[in-house]
């Protein structure tokens, strides 16, 4: 049986996960009014893999026979002049993200929850590799500026963006 504190966390973090969803949901309508549908692709999977994680520790929370409680999801506040600032505000966020998840191992390994641990090994990974990704578009964009016609070919290479 999972311990209270443990679980509360947990059911914290699907919140999170949903939470980053939205930001992600809403950072694709506002490359999308800006007909760069090729970052809003690239958003619309990150909103997919965020709802996935959710669910990853929605089932997880199930299989103990733990109880999971759904919490509110927040208005994303968006405000940004380019795509710099946006993918600056995906950095910022991921790595807030990965904070939590670390914070949720320390809770984890305190409470000798070895299920849980195993299950973050997998996310520890993940953040790992949403903070790369993040960085590496950042740094294109800062590379290419905000200038028309290679804006136009970084968002036809993250049009090809496929489910992972
Ligand atoms: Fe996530
Ligand atoms: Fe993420």
């Amino acid at each position: 049986m999972i311990k209270q504190k443990v679980q509360d966390e947990v059911n914290a973090q699907i919140q999170a996960e949903f939470q980053s969803g939205w930001l992600y949901l809403a950072f694709a309508a506002w490359f999308e009014s800006k007909n760069l549908d090729g970052f809003g692709h690239w958003m619309r999977m990150q909103w997919q893999e965020e709802q996935e994680h959710g669910m990853k520790f929605y089932d997880h929370l199930l299989r103990r026979g733990g109880e999971v409680e759904l919490k509110g999801i927040e208005k994303p506040e968006i405000s940004a002049e380019n795509a710099v600032d946006i993918f600056e505000k995906v950095l910022e966020h991921e790595r807030h993200i990965t904070k939590r998840i670390h914070s949720l191992y320390d809770l984890a390994k305190e409470k000798d929850d070895y299920p849980l641990q195993t299950l973050l090994h997998w996310f520890i990974d993940e953040q790992v590799e949403e903070e790369e990704n993040a960085e590496a578009i950042l740094e294109r964009l800062k590379l290419i500026g905000e200038e028309g016609a290679s804006l136009y070919v970084l968002d036809r290479e993250l049009s090809q963006r496929d489910a992972e």
